[in-house]
């Protein structure tokens, strides 16, 4: 059986594409299929986990819900693009300093998900960073190095260390 195909326009990461997509592919699929950007990562693939969180238009997605049609004209940052861009460089380096990561899995989703908390807040405690990441699922880290590692950083944005 053939499936329908669109044309889509959209930025990722800064540049600007031009692809066919097959209607009902979802966004992630389409990023790492045939763009080749594997950080972004897909566990449920029913919303529940995050770890396929992405930006799109400034908001956090979960990319395994939305279908790459959907994202015609949208721009659109994945991990490579937030790493590339340097914006939480200093939150990615707390990360291995606390040990805040271990087999990786659910590690995208969460920078995607904390690189909105640190562009919304200045300002944070413990149980609201918890809160924050509340939507993405780690099964290895209790979540106290995580938000050990988003401490440090808010900390030391706002000059506190
Ligand atoms: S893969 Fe999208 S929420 Fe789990
Ligand atoms: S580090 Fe393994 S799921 Fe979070």
């Amino acid at each position: 059986m053939s499936e329908e195909t669109l044309e889509i326009t959209l930025t990722v990461n800064g540049e600007l594409l031009t692809k066919t997509v097959h209607v009902r592919q979802h966004l992630v699929d389409f990023l790492r299929m045939d763009l080749g950007l594997t950080g972004t990562h897909l566990g449920c693939e029913h919303g529940i986990c995050g770890a396929c969180s992405v930006r799109v238009n400034g908001s956090v997605v979960r990319g395994c819900l939305m279908l790459a049609v959907q994202a015609d004209g949208a721009a659109v940052v994945t991990i490579e693009g937030l790493t590339e861009t340097g914006e939480i460089a200093d939150l990615q380096k707390n990360f291995v300093d606390r040990n805040a990561l271990q087999c990786g899995f659910c590690t995208p989703g969460m920078l995607v998900t904390l690189a909105e908390l640190l562009r919304n807040k200045n300002s944070c405690n413990r149980m609201e960073i918890r809160e924050y990441i509340s939507g993405n699922l780690c099964r290895c880290t209790g979540y106290h190095a995580i938000i050990d590692a988003v401490e440090i950083t808010i900390k030391d944005r706002i000059g506190e260390h």
